[in-house]
């Protein structure tokens, strides 16, 4: 996603000028085409050669010294699909808000006509001057973006916000920036969570779903621009603002919910983990407790994806199988026997993957007969992995 995306990183004089060299691999790594432009004070921290080995290009330094043909300062504000300082200090915050133009960074930073996006690091107390926040504010106010800064111990020993985030996370929101809006206007129907099913008023069987995958794919579709309806079984987390939340509590009710949804839907993702049984009798007073053994008696609960992939016509249809074994076979199973498009497998039995965590270890099988086995990661980033692959489906689908 930033293959051939030219990057133009911007290096202010902070302590966090080393940490710029990972960003930088990251995103070299990620294919994107690296310009650096390095501060005086820059370059007291970490030195221009590091950068050029990484990039495979000339750091620009100087306004005047550097003679890389045109006019540099406005080539490289044109001929940029992002601008990201990192670390973006207190005196280049000033400046750009202050429109001073002093010097080949704060230059190209007023020139640039793509996106410009501040990653802040300096000192707490300099981060909560309020002259700095207003600074902060005016950019924002005028379109400018920030990402960070994290709140930690910094380097001159004191501890609050102005640590600047981390060259990963740093890395997370270029990427997101990019693939934001190639599911705009899309409708994705998400199931996340447990289902509840009732012994009496007081009791229920469930399962250890947490809910974190299916808010994580809700909430990553919502921002590349999906309009995103989340039927949800009873979980402790915030409704993501900007989805539609549809709260159930059984397999039944949640049934109902995807049903209902469904014949509006482009895709549906079912990351829900429904009991695949119910009591059969629901008693209305509590259960008194007896001598004797007590026998549940279970019946079965419909399989709501499998009724979606009987009823499916030109909708992506994505599964998840949660596993303790046999990963690959019964995966390839129930991708067939639900016919579905695609089909997220993980091992719960692993750890940091499956139920409850805030990780997922998971494969994720294709229609066509591709495997995409990926490492342990963070949801959030299993959710990007599995919208990235619905985005290609349906542009390969609709034969673009
Ligand atoms: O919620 P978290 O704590 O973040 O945990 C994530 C998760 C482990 C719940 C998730 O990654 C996952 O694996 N979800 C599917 C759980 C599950 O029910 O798997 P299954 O193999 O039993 O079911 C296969 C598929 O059929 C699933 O898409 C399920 O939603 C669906 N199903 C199952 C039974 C049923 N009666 N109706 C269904 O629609």
């Amino acid at each position: 996603m930033l293959t051939g995306r030219i990057i133009t990183v911007g290096i202010a004089g902070g302590i966090a000028a080393y940490k710029s060299a990972e960003l930088v691999s990251g995103l070299v790594k990620a294919k994107a085409k690296v310009r650096v432009i390095m501060t005086e004070g820059a370059q007291n921290f970490i030195r221009p050669m590091t950068f050029s080995a990484l990039t495979g290009n000339a750091v620009f330094t100087d306004m005047f010294a550097d003679n890389h043909g045109g006019v540099t300062h406005i080539e490289l504000a044109q001929n940029a699909d992002l601008l990201v300082v990192a670390p973006a200090t207190a005196n280049i915050i000033g400046k750009v808000a202050n429109g001073i133009a002093d010097d080949m960074l704060s230059t190209v930073i007023l020139a640039a006509s793509c996106e410009v996006v501040f990653c802040p690091a300096m000192n707490t107390v300099m981060y909560k001057n309020p002259v700095v926040q207003q600074n902060i504010k005016k950019l924002r106010q005028l379109g400018y973006a920030f990402i960070g800064p994290n709140s930690g111990q910094l380097a001159c020993g004191s501890t609050g916000p102005g640590r600047m985030s981390e060259p990963h996370e740093i890395l997370h929101h270029i990427k997101q920036m990019f693939t934001a809006g190639d599911l705009e206007g899309v409708k994705i129907l998400v199931s996340a969570g447990p289902t509840r099913e009732p012994i009496d008023p007081v009791r229920y069987i469930s399962n250890r779903s947490s809910g974190k995958m299916g808010y994580s794919i809700a909430k990553a579709a919502r921002d590349r621009g999906a309009k995103v309806v989340l039927v949800s079984g009873p979980v402790n987390l915030p409704p993501p603002e900007g989805v539609t939340v549809i709260k159930v509590e059984t397999a039944l009710q949640m049934r109902r919910a995807m049903l209902e949804n469904f014949p509006d839907s482009d895709v549906v993702i079912k990351s829900a983990a429904v009991a695949d049984y119910r009591p059969k009798s629901v008693s209305d007073k509590k259960i008194k407790k007896s001598h004797d053994p007590m026998v549940l008696a279970m019946e079965k609960n419909p399989d709501i994806l499998a009724e979606l992939g009987r009823m499916k016509g030109n909708q992506v249809l994505v599964g998840f199988a949660a596993e303790t074994g046999k990963l690959d076979e019964y995966a390839r199973l129930k991708l067939r026997q639900k016919n579905l498009d695609l089909l997220v497998a993980n091992d719960v039995s692993v750890p940091g993957a499956g139920f409850d965590v805030d990780t997922n270890i998971v494969k994720i099988f294709n229609r066509n007969g591709t495997v995409i086995d990926l490492p342990m990661m963070t949801k959030e980033e299993v959710a990007k992995h599995i919208l990235d692959l619905v985005a290609r489906y349906r542009s390969e689908q609709s034969g673009e």
